[in-house]
């Protein structure tokens, strides 16, 4: 699988040492407040797991599932809900968790839907913000790291299902979803 990289963009102890501090930030803000965590499945899973364990202020957690219309890595904006949530939000303070924004599309989608169930406060936390390929306005609460516009794979991220399990995020080798699109 280490063979299809290109390079290491984010080392395991990298990503470990982000997600501690965004779990601080986030308590300490959150500090007195009950927070709902809402993981969107199945890209943020892995870094959801690790985040709630690095907030120490009671935590709830909930997961979403989406799906976008288009090809494996392109997003098309159309965006179905898989799964939803098992509560109300209404009154809740709300922090949506996603792995990556890339053209903030889905992103825009889940913010809007989720308002209308009137939250008491929603905001995004993101592992990773791709800036350079934002079509739609949205604003990211709590980024872990800012990247270039390169498709990556791991810690929960996928080309094809494939990769999500490896422990580093790694840039993937473009001959690799080149081949494989044009199958
Ligand atoms: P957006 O709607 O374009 O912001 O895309 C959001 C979703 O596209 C993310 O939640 C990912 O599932 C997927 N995605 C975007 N960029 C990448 C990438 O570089 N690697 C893997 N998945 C990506």
């Amino acid at each position: 699988m280490r063979s299809d990289a290109e390079k290491i963009l984010l080392t395991e102890e990298e990503i470990t040492a982000k997600v501690l501090q965004l779990g601080q930030t986030i308590s300490t803000d959150y500090a007195n407040k009950e927070l709902l965590m809402v993981g969107i499945l199945k890209g943020a899973m892995i870094f959801m797991a690790d985040l709630v364990r690095s907030v120490n202020i009671p935590v709830e957690f909930d997961f979403m599932a989406v799906s976008s219309y288009g090809s494996a890595n392109k997003s098309s904006g159309v965006v179905r809900i898989l799964k939803d949530l098992e509560q109300s939000i209404e009154g809740r303070h709300v922090l949506l968790v996603e792995d990556i924004v890339d053209t903030g599309l889905t992103l825009k989608y889940l913010l809007e839907n989720l308002q209308t169930r009137e939250p008491a406060s929603l905001r995004t936390c993101t592992l990773l913000d791709k800036p350079e390929r934002r079509q739609a306005e949205v604003t990211v609460n709590y980024n872990g790291f800012t990247i270039p516009d390169e498709f990556v794979v791991g810690y929960g991220l996928d080309y094809n299902e494939k990769y999500r399990n490896l422990k580093d995020i790694l840039v993937l080798r473009p001959e690799i979803y080149q081949k494989q699109g044009e199958e």
